[in-house]
Formats: structure tokens, sequence, C-alpha cells
């Protein structure tokens, strides 16, 4: 099979990360999460205490502190994630980096800043990316790009059953609150709004399991791959 790029954006927990790891194992291909590398800015920004509306200083850590991913499929996040000579892969899922990431990835200068690193991630193919503007702004000639939604209600169910089975104490209006208000950052922001770009095949997984949404996604990459 050919080596093509395949390019998800959707909302918050919409299971796009589940699904790309699946199908990057399947056929062995690199998976990159991009997710993991706003929240490894935000995750130094929070430990170095730098208030997040002081932009300047937000952009002179990301410009300094490249975010290294190295995949690793026994975990549940299909990598680990180091920045700065730190281990920060359980890290960047905490409470403090969920609040704060969305204003950190609306830095247009942040954004540049790790826009080009995950370009230069997918120069030689065979990419499975994952984020909020790899459709239309990272991968735009990828040869598969796919927007993967569902029910705001469905997405906050399926956090908050991986927070419970991981161990940790949540609410689920908590977690429903949470997935509104990073969605709603993300797509009224002005720079690089998530949203579908015009040639993405949309999937709705609300009524869908992960392995029907996998097997789907197996399809396309096969016949875009041919
Ligand atoms: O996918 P996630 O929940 O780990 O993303 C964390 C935040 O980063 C979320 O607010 C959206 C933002 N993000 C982005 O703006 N662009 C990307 N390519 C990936 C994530």
């Amino acid at each position: 099979m050919k080596k093509i790029n395949i390019a998800f954006d959707g909302p918050a927990a919409s299971g796009k990360t589940t699904v790309a790891i699946s199908v990057a194992k399947k056929i062995g291909w690199l998976f990159v999460d991009t997710g993991a590398m706003y929240r490894a800015v935000t995750w130094l920004a929070l430990k170095n205490n730098i208030d997040i509306s002081d932009k300047d200083s937000v952009i002179k850590l990301a410009k300094e502190n490249p975010v290294i991913l190295k995949q690793d499929f026994s975990l549940p996040s299909g990598c680990r994630v180091y920045i700065a000579d730190n281990d920060i892969t359980t890290e960047i899922k905490s409470a403090g980096v969920n609040k704060n990431v969305s204003d950190v990835a609306k830095i247009s200068e942040v954004r540049k800043c790790l826009v080009a690193q995950q370009k230069k991630m997918a120069e030689n193919g065979g990419v499975i990316m994952v984020g909020r503007d790899i459709t239309t702004v990272v991968m735009p000639n990828a040869e598969l790009k796919i927007y993967l939604d569902a029910s705001v209600e469905e997405r906050a169910k399926r956090r908050f059953k991986e927070e419970i089975e991981s161990g940790k104490d949540v609410k689920f209006e908590d977690i429903k609150k949470s997935i509104e208000n990073r969605d709603k950052i993300d797509s009224e922001r002005e720079d690089s709004p998530l949203k579908a770009s015009e040639d993405s095949i949309i999937l709705d997984s609300t009524n869908m399991t992960a392995e029907q949404v996998i097997d789907e996604v197996v399809k396309l990459v096969e016949e875009r791959g041919k």
C-alpha cells in the first residue's frame, strides 16, 4: 500500500486519538497527536509560573523548547511526550492543562511554531496526524482527510468513562462543561479555528462503536492508498 498521509480533525473527545492509534497500529504508520504538543507547551508555562495571558513569554517558551513525541503503543495515549527534558506523558492530561490549553492554542505565534514541527513530521508520508487544523492548515494536501464528530453528550460520556476507569474522581457535569468550553474556544478563535475542510469525509460516531469507526477508516485508507 502507498504511504499516504491521513489527517484527522474533530472536537474534544470525539474519539480521534483512539481511532487514529488503532489505525496506525494496524497499518504500522506514524501516529502524531498534535493536541499533546499544545498541552506540552501549556504544561511548561504552568510549571514556570507563566501567566497564559503573558503571550510573549509563552511564545518564547514554545520557540525555545521543541516538543518530542515518541510513539509507544503500550500506552493508551499512543506516545510519550517530552519537553525541556521532562517526560510529561501523564501530566499533560491534568486538570490545570485541560483548563488552560485552549488559550495557549489561540496564540498565533505558538501555532506557527508547532505547525512547522508538524509539517516536518509529515514530509515523508505515512503519517496519521490528529488535531483541529490538520485537514485545513498542517496537511491540506493529505490524501485522506477525516472530520470525526459526535454529540457533546456522547463525547462527555466516553471521556467520563475513561476517567473513572483510570481511577480519577470526576463529575460528569464538570467533564461536559470542560468539553463545551474547549469546543467553544477552539471553534471561535481567529487563527485556524476548528472546522471541517470542504474535502473532509465527515464521520459522526455518536451511534457507532470505536470498532465500526476504525473499520470504516481502514477501508478508506486502503482505497486511497491503492
Ligand atoms: O486534542 P486535545 O484535547 O489534546 O487538544 C488540546 C487543545 O489543543 C484543544 O484546546 C485544541 C488545541 N489544539 C489545536 O488548537 N490544534 C491542534 N492541531 C490540536 C489541538
